[in-house]
């Protein structure tokens, strides 16, 4: 086996298993190197996303949702469910199972695209413009060569100063995936996505929720018009959602973790909790890759600085994903990736950062691409909005779920789409949609004058951009 390579990526997450692959497809003897452990020590690229990030929150979201429907939703539909019961081992063995399919097909991909992958922990040597020597710690340790190295090593989740995490009552993503037993009352700490994403599925299995957000507004830096709407169906739900607190002490008992914070109003509270996620935020990984050693630059935050190509303070040393500015998603990292082996190849990649969706997975999903009304005002553009309900579309009533809305921004003059912002069933498929819109420069009226198939949700889609001009047809 070669060890010089011409492309070495470390980290193997989305944004770098994908790097290594493209890289490969260009016909670079590429090698990925990544130190995720399954269980038995073996193993499991695809980093936080595969492991204990997007694959498994999905796998639980999906489960917990069945779990509700078989609770409260069937009966509408003439369904009864007796004798229903909870087999939490089997859920979470599930996902287990639905992460291992994941890790295994980075596995076989890699092999099917010759991209050698070595199991241990990658740390620049030296180097400069000629290659660099990357040591390989892992069962055995080892030294390569690589021209280009792209970093891919992602981010950690962010602790509260005083409370870290002991994954059995402060909880990050990790155990807040894998709670053996239902809380009977469970803390969250930050109504962000992973907040609001694990407090659905732990509330939908039955626990009282108590989440606590720093900031007075809910999801600020979603469109206003549908976070108003997000929070007023989470919080039917049961999902108990406090704004504008300030924590306090946080104390660890036997089998319970004490909260205390200053509510909205500045008075004194105190939330007792079977267990306590925490999810404000994460942190860029550069843990162990000896970037000071090398002179691989990090900005003020921790992540590593780049250019507006991924280019890093080193020759030939390039960096994405999580580890670098930008949102922290894993399209966003693939996306990076792949423009990267691309530009190593001579090639024009281009990462559009004006068009990456967001997705949160709740019940309702909400999605986004584009400008929010409240980012339109602020930079003083003209624009239309146009907006359709779900409650006014046929397949949602069909299916039982007609909770939300499709919201439309469009240029007031040109009329091109500025930003399309989604809460409802499937938002996260209808906004592919708006994406490839975008991306083609599309006008309101041309997603208006297309042919959606009926009964689709996406007919929601084209009725928001018929609202834009004041001529929706069912509401
Ligand atoms: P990572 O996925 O973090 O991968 C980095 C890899 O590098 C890891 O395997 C790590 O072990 C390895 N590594 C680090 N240092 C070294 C080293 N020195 N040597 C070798 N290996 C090393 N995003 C979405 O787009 N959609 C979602 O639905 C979504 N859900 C999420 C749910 C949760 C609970 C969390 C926590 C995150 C979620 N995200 C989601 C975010 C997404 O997981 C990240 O944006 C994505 O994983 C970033 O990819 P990455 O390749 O940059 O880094
Ligand atoms: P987040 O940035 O989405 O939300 C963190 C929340 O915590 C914010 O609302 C913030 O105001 C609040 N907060 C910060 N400090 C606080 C404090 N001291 N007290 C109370 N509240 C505080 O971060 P989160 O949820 O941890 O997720 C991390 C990232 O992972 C996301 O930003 C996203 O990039 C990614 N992710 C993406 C998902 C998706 O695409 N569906 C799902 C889950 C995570």
């Amino acid at each position: 086996m070669s060890k010089n390579f011409d492309v070495v990526v470390i980290g193997g997450g989305p944004g770098g298993y994908v790097a290594a692959i493209r890289a490969a497809q260009l016909g670079f003897n590429a090698a990925c190197i990544d130190e995720w452990k399954n269980e038995k020590g073996g193993p499991a690229p695809g980093g936080t996303c595969t492991n204990v990030g997007c694959i498994p929150s999905k796998a639980l979201l999906q489960s917990s949702e069945h779990y509700e429907h078989a609770s409260h939703g069937f009966a509408e539909h003439g369904i009864e469910v007796k004798g229903l019961g909870l087999n939490l081992d089997k859920m979470l063995g599930r996902k287990n199972t639905v992460v291992k399919q994941n890790n295994d097909g980075i596995l076989y991909l890699f092999k099917k695209n010759k991209v050698t992958f070595f199991h241990g922990r990658g740390s620049f040597v030296k180097g400069d413009a000629n290659g660099y020597e990357i040591k390989v710690a892992g069962a055995a340790e080892e030294t390569i060569t690589a021209k280009h190295v792209i970093v891919a090593t992602g981010s950690n989740a962010r602790a509260l100063p005083g409370a870290e995490f002991d994954e059995k009552l402060i909880l990050s993503n990790t155990g807040a995936l894998a709670i053996s037993e239902v809380p009977k009352k469970l803390g969250v700490i930050g109504a962000g996505v992973i907040g609001l994403e694990m407090g659905s599925v732990w509330r939908r299995l039955g626990a009282e929720v108590t989440v606590l957000e720093a900031l007075p507004t809910f999801l600020g830096a979603v469109d206003e018009q549908i976070a108003k709407e997000a929070q007023k169906l989470l919080t039917k739900q049961g999902l108990a959602v406090n704004l504008g607190v300030k924590i306090g002490a946080i104390k660890t008992g036997k089998n319970s973790v004490t909260v205390e914070y200053t509510d909205a109003k500045g008075d004194a509270q105190k939330g007792e909790f079977d267990k306590l996620i925490v999810s404000i935020g994460r942190t860029p990984n550069t843990i162990g890759l000896n970037a000071e050693g090398v002179g691989l630059k990090l900005d003020e935050r921790g992540f590593i600085a780049v250019d507006g190509d991924c280019k890093t303070s080193l020759p030939n040393v390039w960096a994405v994903g999580d580890v670098v500015r930008g949102p922290m998603l894993a399209h966003k990292a693939e996306e990076e990736g792949v423009a990267v082996a691309e530009r190593i190849a001579g090639q024009h990649g281009h990462v559009n950062f004006n068009t990456i969706p967001w997705v949160i997975y709740t019940s309702p999903e909400i999605a986004w691409v584009g400008k929010t009304e409240q980012q339109l005002k602020a930079d003083g553009v003209q624009y239309k909005a146009g907006t359709f309900p779900f409650l006014a579309n046929g397949r949602a009533r069909a299916l039982g779920d007609t909770s939300g809305m499709v919201k439309f921004l469009a240029d007031a003059k040109t009329d091109e789409i500025l930003g399309v912002h989604i809460v409802g069933p499937m938002a996260s498929e209808l906004i592919s949609e708006a994406v490839v819109a975008m991306e083609f420069r599309a006008s309101s009226e041309d997603i208006a004058r297309i042919c959606h198939a009926h009964p689709s949700l996406s007919e929601a889609t084209k009725e928001a951009a018929l609202a834009v001009d004041k001529r929706a047809l069912n509401f």
